[in-house]
């Protein structure tokens, strides 16, 4: 299991300086809205030429054309990892994997891992019951959602690491989970819902869990991380 910190900053020194402070304990960092949308693509440059791997998660939702688009033009970053929302149709999703195959056998560009974001961890059963979802829970929706991520030919989805059983047993091992809502225990769990804990995520079988505040809020971030891998690796 790999842990990705997630550099959600409104300032590219601040998470450069957060990186540089983690030093070699983390290999994967996410770049998301709040940074990309601040600094530009200039982080993902940097952070390849720290030798880091890079998950931009945008969560492209639109249709199929433009989203695929995005899609293509998100490949030529560099990006190791890159993603879509389930949610934006079969027709959106099988666009996007189309597209990306395309311009990377066009620019011979290594093809990054292309993600399904299923249900958000900050959203539980409430949500569902609320939007006239008529599913029984989080989980059967989730798992609905990544069954045709997966057949859409998508390489995994974004969850909670609570469904990574169900999806594991359901759609295969090699279907790739990558699942924030991470917390130790005891730490604040702010605006997640459904969390899980490091440890307990890795017995679950994650293939990649996202970090946010519980390192880039903490007063030393380096030994925060060092904290999480130690439980991890215990
Ligand atoms: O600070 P925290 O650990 O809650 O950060 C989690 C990160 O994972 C945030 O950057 C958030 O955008 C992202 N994320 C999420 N739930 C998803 C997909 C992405 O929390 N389903």
């Amino acid at each position: 299991m790999e842990i990705i910190a997630a550099l959600d900053f409104d300032d590219i020194n601040k998470a450069k300086e957060l990186v540089k402070k983690v030093g070699s304990n983390i290999f994967y960092y996410k770049v998301g809205l709040e940074l990309f949308v601040s600094s530009g693509p200039s982080i993902i440059d940097w952070l390849k030429s720290e030798n880091k791997k890079v998950f931009l998660d945008l969560k492209f939702h639109d249709i199929p054309n433009t989203a695929s688009r995005a899609v293509s033009a998100a490949a030529n970053y560099g990006a190791d990892i890159i993603n879509i929302h389930t949610q934006g149709g079969k027709q959106m999703m099988q666009k996007c994997v189309e597209e990306l195959q395309n311009e990377c056998s066009r620019k011979n560009l290594a093809k990054p891992l292309l993600i399904g974001v299923t249900v958000l961890t900050s959203l539980d059963d409430n949500h569902l019951i609320e939007y006239s979802i008529n599913d029984f829970s989080a989980a059967g929706y989730v798992l609905k959602l990544a069954g045709f991520a997966k057949e859409c030919g998508l390489d995994g989805v974004v969850s909670s690491a609570k469904e990574t059983k169900i999806i594991k047993e359901n759609l295969g091992s090699d279907f790739i989970t990558v699942t924030p809502g991470i917390r130790p225990a005891g730490a604040d769990i702010t605006d997640q819902k459904r969390v899980v804990t490091p440890k307990d995520a890795l017995h679950l079988g994650s293939d990649y869990i996202v970090i946010g505040r519980p390192i880039t809020a903490a007063k030393d971030p380096a030994y925060a991380a060092e904290l999480i891998l130690k439980e991890i690796n215990e």
